[in-house]
């Protein structure tokens, strides 16, 4: 989604601007722009629709200017153009801003606002809904107003959820930066004699570790030397910046040619990294220390629901699969953007866990927000962003150990909440004793060998490409699977969509008889998950109906399954796994599999088309 950098300090401004949006790529755009002021206050707007190489071709010359903000856009209102991208300037050209979020009133803010400007002969200048923003401000500093104030003011006037940087054409020494709501986070960074701002931190990292998250609320004043908070309901302070341990080598692509598949070669670490300490063999224990909910109410609880969106919808389905299984306990899972809005009834006594690898899903946070405000009932996060917003509405978090995922489509942060949720399961069975400690260290032993499971699945790419070649021209996919292999076979589907641009259904193989088949013919292959599980021979028969329709079979199954390699027209072995365990095998090679294809039709693959990173709009 949308990202936003900011600058003060003693270098240029521009190039550190550009550098910073050039690390926020990875959260989807389709335009961006910078605003630099120069210290003796000459100031440069320049925006390009595409992108960001052809806002640098656009940069000739700069002023060096000590301070700005920068924005890469995805667009919500208006189209993306040059004259839509941020930052937006007010009708004086004096305020200059830029949002993430959405100012839902910005239509009844923009009627009140368009007396005045017509007033004095000036019109609005895009279709965005940003645009009210600095004209507010304007409004607020002729009555007087200091700028925090202003801003302040106009942000009491905006409904939904933004995050803001801004500054003023008078004032070369200070940027603002505002959040309210969740619209995703605001970092600012601490240098020497410098400071930085961005709505996420890779974009900081180049420059410093120290740092501070605002919350919402809060208004930050930023000059070189640091940063000042205000907020309605405190006094102000000067904020004490905390130290993240984060590796900025991690966020750099290394040999691999899209981070999509470095990060899908990192999982055995990410693995190996959220497991570590959490799964306890003698005497046997899981998640044992850092958890925040008691024994006591996970014997209270009388189900458990599991929510997301997406890929972490996906995983959430696996979970309550594996709540059920190994905890023994009423499980179920639901789509966060449709439970918000529905009434539904899940009582104190319900268990809610919402999976969220970037922790600031608006729909997810909207969702949690309902289970507080509606039930009052105990709520975990699963995240790999420590400090997101959904840790701050969580009773407890479960922190993936991925590190920074960049590539759009969640590959690494798809294992960790696997993982997690594993970990979670085994805990919740101990506290409730219905996971002796025999099964508990047994349950626990297998997610161990995780890790090398999908190590070996990655030895696979090779013939997931050769495989993937053959159907470069298909714009069809159905991909089957049962049981614990249904979830998957809908991760794989959505893989396919999101970066192959291949339309492509996942399917529970039981429901193809029921519609789907219909499609079938030699040019629509079909994906088909068939390890060696309780509903093989299920699987076995559904693959045979395919097969009589003549539509092209691949199988991934359990390795040296000749019955199965006999009986499609490609075969791919992964290694045999428990049924718990399944997914762990099967994820890296449907993933390979979308990589591959997507590779073959030669997209973009760590950027693809209209989607983001992070979804903080509705
Ligand atoms: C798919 C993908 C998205 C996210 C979804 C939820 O590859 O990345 O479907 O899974 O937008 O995001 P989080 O997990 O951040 O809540």
């Amino acid at each position: 989604m949308c990202g936003i950098v900011g600058y003060v300090g003693h270098q240029s401004a521009g190039p550190i601007l550009l550098e910073g949006l050039q690390r926020l790529e990875y959260r989807g755009y389709d335009s961006s722009g910078i605003a630099v002021l120069d210290r003796d206050g000459s100031l440069a707007v320049l925006k390009r629709q595409g992108k960001l190489r052809d806002l640098e071709a656009a940069i000739v010359a700069m002023p060096s200017g000590g301070a700005g903000i920068g924005h890469t856009r995805w667009a919500t209102h208006g189209v993306p153009s040059d004259r839509n991208a941020h930052p937006h300037a007010s009708s004086s050209g004096d305020v200059i801003v830029v949002q993430n979020g959405i100012v839902e009133n910005y239509r009844s803010l923009k009627a009140e606002l368009e007396q005045t400007l017509a007033a004095q002969g000036r019109s609005w200048l895009s279709d965005t809904d940003t645009e009210v923003i600095p004209e507010l401000i304007a409004r607020e500093l002729a009555r007087g107003q200091m700028f925090e104030e202003a801003l302040q003011a106009a942000i009491a006037r905006l409904r939904g959820a933004n995050a803001i940087a801004a500054f003023h054409r008078a004032d070369p020494t200070r940027i603002y930066a505002a959040r309210k709501g969740s619209a995703g986070g605001m970092v600012i960074g601490y240098g020497d004699g410098e400071m930085f701002l961005a709505s996420d931190l890779p974009a900081l990292l180049p420059h410093t570790t120290d740092v501070y998250h605002l919350e919402d609320g809060e208004i930050a004043v930023i000059d070189s030397q640091g940063a000042l908070i205000h907020r309605a309901d405190r006094p102000r302070h000067r904020p004490e910046p905390r130290q993240v341990d984060l590796d900025p080598v991690a966020v750099a692509r290394g040999p691999y040619r899209h981070f999509m598949l470095k990060e899908i070669f990192e999982q055995p670490r990410a693995l190996s990294d959220t497991i570590r300490g959490r799964a306890r063999l003698d005497p046997p224990s899981a998640l044992a220390d850092e958890f925040e909910i008691s024994d006591a109410t996970l014997r209270s609880v009388e189900r458990v629901l599991v929510i997301g969106m997406g890929t972490s919808l996906h995983a959430a389905m696996i979970g309550r699969w594996w709540i059920e299984q190994i905890a023994g306990i009423p499980a179920d899972f639901d789509n966060a953007s449709e439970f918000r809005f529905r009434a539904p009834v899940i009582g104190p006594a319900t268990l809610v866990v919402s999976v969220t690898q970037s922790g600031e899903t608006i729909d997810t946070l909207g969702a949690m927000d309902h289970v507080r405000d509606r039930w009052g009932a105990p709520q975990i996060v699963v995240t790999n962003v420590e400090g997101s917003e959904a840790t701050r509405k969580a009773d407890a978090s479960i922190l993936m150990r991925c590190g920074p995922e960049v590539g759009v489509a969640s590959t690494k942060t798809f294992l960790g909440s696997l993982a997690a949720l594993y970990l979670l399961a085994c805990r919740i069975g101990k506290a409730r004793g219905s996971l002796g400690d025999a099964d508990l260290g047994e349950a626990l032993e297998q997610l161990l060998t995780s890790p090398s499971l999908v190590e070996r699945g990655l030895a696979l790419s090779d013939q997931c490409n050769e495989i993937a070649r053959s159907y470069t021209g298909s714009t069809n996919f159905l991909v089957l699977g049962r049981g614990i292999e249904h979830p998957l076979a809908m991760e794989a589907a959505l893989k396919c969509k999101e970066i192959s641009y291949v339309h492509a259904e996942g399917y529970a193989a039981g429901e193809m008889k029921h519609g789907p088949i219909a499609l079938l013919d030699q040019q629509f292959p079909v994906i088909a998950l068939a390890t060696r599980g309780p509903l093989f021979d299920k699987m076995m028969s559904a693959i045979q109906q395919v097969s009589a329709r003549r539509a092209p079979v691949i199988a991934v199954g359990d390795e040296g399954d000749d019955e199965l390699a006999g009986l499609v027209d490609h075969y791919i072995g992964v290694p045999p796994a428990s049924d718990l365990l399944t997914p762990f095998a099967l994820t890296p090679v449907i993933q390979l599999l979308a990589y591959h294809i997507a590779l073959a039709r030669g997209l973009d693959i760590d950027q693809p088309r209209n989607l983001a990173k992070t979804v903080t709009v509705e």
